[in-house]
């Protein structure tokens, strides 16, 4: 790296996710885009420079895993000197005028040792030296609000230098998203489960403890077939995910009860071939069950009711041991899992079949 007719692109997503948006990268641009490193939350890719613009727009768009995106400058070991030739061998002057503000933002692999806020202010002085002799003048530092955030990845001794093109939010924000849970599934993690459940093929996807509808919605958009079923014990919830479902187009393909998802069949008369879902993952959370281990055994014990011979059930939580103990006591065989970090919680997420 660099070759000069390539784009650089640093793409993130929830760690412990990279191969999911390699897969769905691959899926939608096959040889177009071209993966050449996978690190956990992030990878590096490159692109033909012929219209970078237009392909970028479009990933923006169309990829669910993606969380952002960043165009890459350059890559250098993480030494003063590397930086400072690396920095002066661009042209990074020719985006800046006299009244252009800007900022650092590092993002350093937790491991590294180093002092982030020396380094922070190295790059930035690095940055202003360069500006000042090829414009003969020393831009401006403004956190707040620049006009340009110079990205700064740090791992191993490396140093990746770029420049955030992903737009205001990160790419989980979903339009959909009227109803805001208090317990909400970020939806990269949804479409993940949709996934890694092979939900494309399904027929009917149930989540039987919906909250605001995430992984319904998120299953409903990536993939046509499936017919989508939700639950509910809260009133509440199953009336924000409907909000969430009109906003989001797919009313049509949807059934929402409100129920116990202890006696699914109570409630749908019907099996499911994808039973995915979020339960509680504390005691706070809980209705009706004196403790997680009730409502994860009811869950489980209701699931296997109505799920179809083939079917998969794929839920979430960061309560392994506990999980240990269901898989043991139903005989699940887990098909996948994923181990996820994410907003300082470690969760799982477990693909389990009855076969
Ligand atoms: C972690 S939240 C799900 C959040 C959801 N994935 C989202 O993104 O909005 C768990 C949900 O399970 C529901 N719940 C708890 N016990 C339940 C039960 N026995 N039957 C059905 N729903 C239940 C809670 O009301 C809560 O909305």
């Amino acid at each position: 790296m660099p070759l000069k007719n390539k784009v650089y692109l640093l793409l993130t997503t929830i760690s412990g996710l990279e191969d999911v948006l390699i897969e769905e990268i691959s899926e939608l641009y096959g040889n177009t885009i071209e993966i050449l490193e996978s690190r956990r939350g992030w990878i590096i890719a490159s692109i033909d420079s012929n219209s970078p613009s237009t392909l970028i727009d479009n990933l923006i768009a169309s990829s669910r895993s993606l969380e952002r995106i960043y165009t890459i400058l350059f890559r250098t070991k993480l030494e003063i000197d590397c930086i400072k030739t690396a920095i002066e061998s661009t042209s990074i002057h020719s985006m800046f005028t006299p009244y252009t503000k800007f900022a650092i933002k590092l993002d350093k692999e937790k491991y590294v040792d180093v002092d982030s806020y020396q380094l922070v202010r190295i790059l930035g002085d690095l940055v202003c030296n360069t500006i000042e002799k090829r414009k003969g003048y020393r831009p401006i530092v403004s956190l707040d609000n620049p006009d340009i955030e110079i990205y700064c990845k740090v791992f191993n001794r490396e140093l990746i230098f770029a420049f955030d093109i992903t737009g205001p939010k990160a790419l989980h924000f979903r339009e959909w998203r009227v109803y805001l849970h208090p317990s909400t599934l970020n939806a990269i993690i949804a479409y993940a489960m949709a996934r890694l459940s092979k939900a494309k093929t399904a027929t009917r996807v149930l989540d039987p403890m919906c909250g605001s509808g995430t992984i319904l919605i998120e299953t409903g958009l990536a993939y046509s077939k499936p017919m989508l079923y939700g639950m509910d014990i809260n009133i509440r919830h199953v009336e924000g995910t409907l909000e969430n479902i009109r906003r989001a187009g797919l009313e049509s393909r949807c059934t929402l009860k409100v129920g116990d998802a202890l006696s699914i069949r109570e409630y749908f008369d019907l099996s499911f071939d994808r039973i995915i879902t979020n339960p509680p993952y504390g005691i706070r959370e809980l209705s009706y069950c004196r403790t997680l281990y009730e409502l994860y055994e009811g869950f489980m014990k209701s699931a296997l009711e109505v799920l179809t011979g083939n079917g998969y059930i794929t839920l979430i939580t960061p309560r392994r041991r506990l999980m240990k103990s269901i898989l043991r006591k139903f005989k699940l065989k887990v098909v996948k899992r994923k181990d996820l970090e994410h907003g300082g919680i470690r969760a799982t997420i477990f693909v389990l079949t009855s076969y």
